[in-house]
């Protein structure tokens, strides 16, 4: 089985939705750590309180990006990482991190990308009035929210729909789709060519 690790900078629902999953056997492989750049970021506590090892990586102690993702990439090597998955990673990954991981990093966004990018992804399509969104799982390239798409779950605005309860269901449907995602990927299950991601 292959090795695992999830970056997160935040509330971590994505991460706890992984570890369910992994407890469950629905997704076949190991979750070797967690690691932050966030010292209070919920998702270590999480970690911790499922056993798994949690990092805390301090972005002020590296001049830069790329050394920061340098001092990273050490940590994953020690877990000895297959592949990355980031569930709420609040920075943008280097050229060289990906270079490290090529096609092995993973991300959520919470909008049916193309649409609607960036980090206001839920309220910027509800203000613009869309019928239909939702969350995407794909791979991480140099662009933002740009790499090839994996998964798709597509979630109606109701009339009724407040922000928060729009939000609700797209985090519900997150939770789905990305522990499905990450066991297809564990799994050899997926083909990239260009663009397009193949479920075998
Ligand atoms: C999710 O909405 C995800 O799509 C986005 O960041 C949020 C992370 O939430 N990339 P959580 O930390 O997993 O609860």
């Amino acid at each position: 089985m292959m090795n695992f690790a999830v970056l997160a900078s935040g509330r971590g629902s994505n991460l706890q939705a992984i570890i369910k999953a992994i407890e469950a056997g629905k997704i076949k492989a190991y979750l070797k750590a967690v690691v932050s750049d966030k010292k209070d970021a919920h998702a270590l506590e999480y970690a911790r309180k499922a056993g798994i090892p949690a990092v805390f990586i301090n972005p002020r102690d590296f001049p830069d990006r790329e050394s920061f993702d340098k001092g990273l990439i050490e940590r994953l090597h020690e877990f000895k990482v297959d592949f990355v998955v980031l569930a709420g990673y609040m920075r943008l990954v280097s050229g060289f991190f990906l270079r490290q991981y090529p096609h092995k990093v993973l991300n959520i966004h919470p909008s049916l990308l193309p649409a609607f990018k960036g980090t206001h992804a839920i309220k910027d399509a509800f203000d613009y009035g869309v019928k239909v969104t939702g969350p995407t799982v794909h791979f991480v390239n140099e662009d933002m929210d740009a790499g090839p798409i994996i998964l798709q779950e597509v979630v109606r605005v109701d009339p009724q729909d407040t922000l928060g309860s729009l939000e609700e269901r797209i985090h519900q449907a997150e939770h789905r789709i990305y522990p499905q995602a990450i066991d297809l990927f564990a799994r050899g299950k997926l083909k990239i060519e260009g663009r397009k991601v193949t479920i075998l």
